[in-house]
């Protein structure tokens, strides 16, 4: 039976480390603090906006989180900020990003992504990751004017496939947003990677995987 696969872009199908890591040895021994600071600002700014019922787009919040980061971290040159930002434009996608989300389509399933993206972020990270002819959809929450884990945002799947939530199988690296989605009522896959602690116990997802390679096995 055919099912829905969607996709989280940033952390799951696109490394969101790989911007720093064109630049490791400019930045310096400090990138990956530096790295690590630009996405935890990124997230919170898109969850205190989004709680406090404002909304400015991703590509702002990211440029805004890198230039905190860069302040904390004043070992790494500023001068690598365009470089930087320009590098998460086009990031690079996990190595089996393009291979699933092709075997997923061969067998006939629908495959998306859902993301607190841009339209203009999107499409510059599909089209780098060249992942654009393996997608059914790419789903900005932009058109809300607010962040996952709102539901509403989960609703965009349901809304543009036609389908119930318990159609959908909801893949994402980050556990807030794997949470949000298992709230809505998908079947979720956590990809944890890095081996993190489980959270939200009252919001698990169906399956931990290592990587995505693992979905296909028997998707
Ligand atoms: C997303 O792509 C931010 O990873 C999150 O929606």
């Amino acid at each position: 039976m055919s099912s829905i696969f969607v996709f989280d872009a940033y952390g799951t199908l696109l490394d969101v480390h790989a911007a720093i890591g064109r630049y490791r040895s400019e930045a310096g021994p400090e990138a990956d603090r530096l790295s690590e600071i630009w996405r935890t600002k990124q997230l919170e700014y898109s969850w205190t906006l989004t709680l406090a019922g404002r909304y400015v787009e991703f590509w702002t919040l990211t440029q805004r989180a890198l230039d905190y980061a860069l302040a904390r971290v004043p070992s790494v040159d500023k001068a690598l900020r365009g470089k930087l930002l320009d590098a998460y434009f086009t990031l690079d996608a996990y190595a089996d990003a393009r291979a699933t989300l092709r075997t997923l389509k061969a067998r006939g399933h629908r495959t998306a992504i859902l993301s607190n993206g841009s339209p203009d972020m999107l499409q510059g990270a599909v089209n780098a990751a060249r992942i654009k002819e393996d997608l059914d959809a790419v789903l900005s929450i932009d058109v809300l004017k607010m962040f996952k884990p709102r539901p509403e945002v989960y609703a965009l799947v349901t809304d543009r496939f036609g389908c119930r939530p318990g159609d959908v199988t909801f893949v994402s690296s980050n556990r807030w947003d794997v949470m949000g989605a298992v709230a809505f009522g998908f079947h979720a896959c956590w990809i944890n990677r890095s081996k993190m602690p489980d959270e939200y116990p009252d919001f698990a997802p169906r399956q931990v995987l290592r990587d995505l390679t693992a979905l296909t096995n028997g998707a």
